[in-house]
Order: structure tokens, then sequence, then C-alpha cells
């Protein structure tokens, strides 16, 4: 089945059919704020022809808006706006060339390791949102890294909102849900990741995803696409009921 039949031909249950147009869900996400698609810079897109079927692929969704996220860690991806700002405005070229509606911006998503209090006092972050203060940060898998509530409160002291890039992959939060409203608690907005509401990752972070989305603790919703395999499971994720769920929340995401 092709992108656009998949992403209409549902029922209201979100399965697969020949729906009339009155059982259509419309998503009403229309600003994509976490990807992969500045080529060549981490484990997204390798080259800007898979950024452009990525980009053409969100207009088909109807997304209005992109803000892609390049990983930035000290270690593997030392991405900053020295390299990506270039490689955004040739993505920008092409979207003009080829007449696609659509925006295109990038910031990044910064991995909390032992070096990001430093670019934090540095200043020149990736950030985003009209108000140019959004910043999207990720955990290690594993543990809680331990100058987290430090890198937090040096965010928010240099007036930065963090947002957290899908809580319920750290399963070491979904297994202590306290977690979860602490850092709601601390002025953190919680991203969703679209894929996680259907198993993609695991069960236990489908589960994650449905009790952040249940209590209401999620702000934004995003679909951490890397390639085009992730984009082509999107329909799928659109229609899933816990999905659809996220959706009736207040989303921040056609404020960014
Ligand atoms: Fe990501």
């Amino acid at each position: 089945m092709g992108l656009f039949s998949k992403i209409f031909n549902r029922n209201k249950n979100g399965d697969a059919q020949n729906s009339s147009p009155a059982s259509v869900f419309v998503n009403p996400v229309k600003v994509e704020f976490h990807s992969h698609l500045i080529p060549g810079v981490d484990d997204g897109c390798e080259h800007i022809e898979q950024s452009m079927e990525l980009v053409r692929g969100f207009a088909a969704l109807g997304m209005q808006k992109i803000i892609t996220t390049p990983h930035v860690m000290s270690d593997f991806y030392k991405n900053s706006r020295d390299n990506v700002y270039p490689l955004r405005d040739e993505i920008r070229k092409r979207i003009a060339e080829e007449n696609i509606t659509i925006e295109f911006d990038a910031a990044a998503e910064y991995m909390v390791d032992d070096a990001f209090e430093q670019k934090i006092e540095e200043g020149n972050l990736l950030t985003f949102g009209k108000d140019n203060k959004h910043i999207l940060i990720e955990l290690p898998f594993m543990t809680e890294p331990r100058n987290l509530g430090s890198s937090l409160f040096s965010l928010q002291i240099g007036g930065y909102i963090p947002v957290l890039a899908h809580p319920e992959r750290y399963l070491y939060y979904a297994n202590e849900k306290d977690k979860y409203h602490e850092l709601k608690d601390r002025g953190v907005l919680l991203q969703l990741n679209m894929l996680s509401c259907l198993g993609y990752y695991s069960k236990p972070v489908a589960e994650a995803a449905a009790y952040l989305v249940n209590n209401k603790l999620i702000d934004l919703v995003g679909s951490d696409t890397h390639h085009i395999r992730h984009l082509h499971i999107l329909p799928d994720a659109i229609h899933h009921k816990i999905y659809r769920k996220a959706c009736e929340l207040e989303l921040l995401n056609n404020y960014l």
C-alpha cells in the first residue's frame, strides 16, 4: 500500500480499509520537530537525496513545518551551527526548487553527557521554536546521567526550555514513574515518539507511552525519523489509538 493510501484508507479504529471520508482521522499536528534529516552528520540521512525523500514524505503527511534535529554527542557527533546551518540551507534551496510547500529549519538533539554543561556555558546552542528558547535533549538508555539535575538547572537559568526526547524509551523511568512527574514539576517538556505507540521499540516502551499519554504528561509529539523505513510506518502510528489520544492533549507542536 502506498503512503497516501495508508494515510487515508482507515476506519475509526485506525484499521486500513476502504473507508468513507467521514471516518478519516486528520492529524492535527502540523509541525514535525524531531528527525535526523541533515545529511551525513549523524545516524540519519546519509545524503541529500534521502533528506529530500523524507521532506516530500512529511509534506504528503500534511506537515507544514519541519525542524530537524541532528544528534550532538561529544564522542560521536560533534555538530554545531557551523556545519548544520549550511546543510539546512542546501535543503531549503532544494525545497524551493521543487516547489514543496513546507518550512524547513534545523536545531539539534543534545545528549546530556559530560560535555553538555560546557556547551551550555559557551552558548550558541541549536535551539528552536518561535522564541528560539526550546532545546531538545536526550539521555542514555541505560542509566540517568548524574549531571541531569545540574544540566537542567543550567539550561533554565540560561532561559532555555528543555524538551526531553522520548521519555518512554528510558526504561529506568518507566520502572519508576514518579520520575516522569518530577521532570514535569521541574518544567521539562516531554516529547513522545510517535513510533513508540506502535511498539516499534519494544512492548515496555509502548506501555510507558500509553502511561504518559493516559496521565496527560506529554507536551509534544515527534517522529524521530532517521530513514525512509520510519516514514513508511508513520501512518500506522498516526492512526494508533494512543497517538490519537495524545492529540487530544494540549500539544505545543503547532506553536513552534
Ligand atoms: Fe532522535
